[in-house]
Formats: C-alpha cells, structure tokens, sequence
C-alpha cells in the first residue's frame, strides 16, 4: 500500500510523454537528454548529419541542422543501405482529431517531404481515423471526413504523388495489412501493452487492440500493391517522440515475425504558446496556431498568449537582457527562421537586451504569416479529385526513380 503511493508520487514528479500526453516535470521543460535514456534511442550527432548531407548530395534540412530531429533508432542502418545501392520506405502518419493542422503537425510533414526528395523513395501515409474514432469518441462518419479534410492539409505540403500513398485505416484495412496485425497483435501480451501504453481494465477492447494497426505500416508485405515480393525492404518512421512507444512494441516483434525492424527518426515538440512544458495540442486552441489561423489571429495569438522570456519593464530589459531558454517567440523562429545569420543576429541583441519582445514577436508574426499563407495557397489548389488520386489503392511505378 505505502509502496504503491509513493511510486504514484514519483510518477506525478515525473515528465509525461507518451501518444496521449506530454507534460515536463513540475512546470519545467521537457527533458530530452532523459527521454533519450528511457526510450532507449540514440541521439542523432553532428557525423551523422554530416553523412546524410554527403548521401543526398544536399544541405540538411533546417529541422537536422537546429536538432529539431534529435534521437533516432536504427537510422545508421538505413544510411548503410543506401550506401550500398540499397532502397527503403518512408511511413509516418496522423490521428485526424481536429479539422485541420496546427503547425506542430507541420514539422514531420515538412520534414518527411525533404527525406522523399532527397533519398527519391516512396512514402506511405497512415490515416488512423480508427484510432481516434475510439480515444475522441468521433463518430465513424466525421472520423472518416476528418481524415480527408486532414490528407488535404498533408498534400498541401508538396508530396509527389508518383511516390505516395495515403490511406484511411477504416478505407485500407484487410488483405495482407490484417494478416501483418494479427501477426503482430500474437506477439504481444495485455501485460505487455499494459507496460507500454498504460492501458487500465477499465479501457475499451478497441483501445487495447489498436497498436497493431499503427504497427502494421512499417512492413512492407502491408502493401502489396507497391512491395510485392519486397518483403526485405527497410522501412523508415519520422514522427514526434511521442509516438516512440508504438514502435518500440513494433520493433520488439518484427524480428520473430520474419521482418526488418523499422528505423525510426525522431523530433522533439513544437512547444505549445504558453512555453515548453507541453507540446502544441490540437485540443487545447489557445496553445496552438492552426494552419488555417489568419494574419490576424496569428498576431493576436503571439502578442496574447506566447511566453516571454523578456524583463517585466523596459529598464530591466535593457539591464538583463532576455532569457531565451523559457523564451517561445525565439524557441518558434528556430523553427522556421531558415536563415541561420538573422536567428543568431536576433538571439544575440535579445539576449543583450537590445531587442524588445515586441520587436522578437514582430519578426516571429512575420515569419509564421509567410508559412501560413503559402500553406493556405497550396491547400486551396488541392482538389476532391487529388485526394482521391493520392488515396487510390494503385502501384507506383516510378517510385524509387
Ligand atoms: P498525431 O495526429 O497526434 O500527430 C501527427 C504527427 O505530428 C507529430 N506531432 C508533433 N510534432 C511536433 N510538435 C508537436 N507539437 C506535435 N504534435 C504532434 C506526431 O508525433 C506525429 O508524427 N497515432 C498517430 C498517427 C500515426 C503515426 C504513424 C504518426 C499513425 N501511424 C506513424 C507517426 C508515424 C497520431 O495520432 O498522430
Ligand atoms: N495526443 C495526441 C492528440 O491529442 C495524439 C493522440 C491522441 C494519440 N490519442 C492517441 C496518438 C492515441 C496515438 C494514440 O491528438
């Protein structure tokens, strides 16, 4: 009993993050380096970078360079393929929960689309409507219209349709793609998934059945349609580290089910507006800021509700000089500041206080405006038609070309 409470008490000390939650300890930030050592991944170092830049003959993508994707597993090996003249997949997904994005969402998109033209591979994409059908309590119907509201937002970030596949679980699930979840779901024990997810008894069976149908995209056999008779292909997942703990029980079974494991490449949180201790949430509006946000509202939201790490009065700022470790406008312009000199010019006059917070939001409104208006643009021009192109079930032909 006195155990019991203290382990609760420790737990409640403790940073959170797993598919459903992510909270740092006690107000703080989230703590990485400990993440790292707890999921048991490693971390993503500068040779690393280096030999990806060499591959692709390229620039690593800004989310490399500023260690936005900071841990992977797995991921040398798929370097080593490819030196050897070898192909893989790429596979990431969305639980379509809200009407549209928000621009955390943007980062593994973005980030997946720079992978897919610079190694030339194929892409699947997983729409688990499913999934949140059964943890949002949606109805199937607007889980389902969600998720094509959702693949809209997706296209929009610029995926070659000759290289990718989106599908909708409720859509796409049978065939082969089942015969890999049952294989998966034999492996795995309700103690198991208890230890993983946390699952209680008071949990649904849809719940404590579900983790096979993430699991299942990351082998090839899943998608016949594209890698028939490639069952040797390597897979590779960029996501958020909240989703590690779907791959770890992945990765755990494919070995006795006669698979690769999936490699994983793995990025920290776009940090919620009111500072680092959670990530930007689709449920919680005043934390985030939608890909649909306008001009307005996106100038509202930063000047309103986006943590400063500026002095409480212009005397002291200009004395102190801003905190940039708790600072939000500056953690967001790391983000999507492309130009590395302007982000070191404006960290190094805000830290000294020669720059105001205002003048720090000013260029953040700037910046995410740009992002948010060429997004617009793109989603705009993507049609029912397109939608339907990129979830058809068809073989891509030129998809490692
Ligand atoms: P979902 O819809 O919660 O999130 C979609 C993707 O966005 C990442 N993400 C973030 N990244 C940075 N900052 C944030 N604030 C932030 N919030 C979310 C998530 O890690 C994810 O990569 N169960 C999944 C859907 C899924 C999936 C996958 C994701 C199915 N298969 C394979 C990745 C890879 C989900 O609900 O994601
Ligand atoms: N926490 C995220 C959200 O609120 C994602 C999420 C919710 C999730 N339920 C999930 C991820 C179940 C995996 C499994 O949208």
């Amino acid at each position: 009993m006195e155990k019991k409470g203290r382990d609760e008490q420790k737990e409640a000390e403790d940073q959170v993050v797993n598919p459903w939650e992510v909270t740092a300890k006690d107000g703080g930030k989230i703590d990485y380096d400990k993440l790292i050592d707890k999921f048991g991944c490693q971390r993503l170092d500068e040779a690393l970078i280096r030999r990806v830049e060499r591959l692709t003959s390229r620039p690593p993508h800004v989310f490399l360079r500023r260690g936005v994707f900071f841990a992977h597993r797995d991921f040398i090996e798929i370097l080593d393929a490819v030196e050897r003249g070898e192909k893989f997949y790429l596979y990431t997904g969305r639980g379509p929960s809200s009407e549209s994005l928000h621009l955390g969402h943007l980062v593994p998109f973005m980030f997946t689309k720079y992978l897919q033209d610079a190694f030339k591979v194929p892409l699947v994409i997983q729409l688990t409507d499913d999934e949140k059908c059964m943890w949002k309590n949606l109805s199937v119907e607007e889980s389902r219209r969600l998720a094509r509201e959702n693949a809209k937002d997706i296209i929009a970030c610029g995926f070659d349709i000759t290289k990718t596949f989106i599908f909708s679980d409720f859509d796409y699930v049978g065939g082969a793609f089942y015969q890999n979840m049952v294989k998966v779901a034999k492996c795995v024990t309700f103690n198991k998934v208890v230890g993983i997810f946390g699952f209680t008894p008071e949990d649904h069976i849809g719940k404590i059945s579900f983790p096979p149908v993430q699991a299942a995209p990351s082998f090839p056999s899943s998608f016949p349609h594209l890698f028939s008779g490639k069952d040797d292909l390597r897979c590779l997942i960029p996501c958020a580290i909240d989703q590690d703990p779907y791959f770890r029980m992945t990765r755990d079974v494919a070995p006795r089910i006669g698979f690769h494991k999936p490699a994983l490449i793995e990025s920290s949180f776009f940090p919620a507006l009111q500072g680092e201790t959670g990530k930007m949430s689709a449920s919680d509006p005043t934390s985030a800021i939608y890909v649909t946000d306008s001009a307005k509202e996106i100038k509202n939201k930063v000047n309103k509700y986006a943590f400063s790490g500026g002095q409480d009065s212009i005397e002291n700022h200009r004395k102190y000089g801003a905190n940039l470790e708790v600072d939000i406008p500056i953690k967001y312009l790391g983000f999507f500041l492309e130009d590395d000199a302007e982000l070191e010019h404006i960290r190094k006059e805000y830290a000294a206080g020669r720059m105001l917070t205002g003048e720090v939001k000013k260029h953040l409104i700037d910046v995410l405006t740009v992002v948010v208006e060429r997004h617009r643009r793109a989603r705009a021009a993507v049609t029912d038609e397109m939608v339907d192109a990129f979830m058809a079930i068809r073989p891509l032909p030129n998809m490692f070309d």
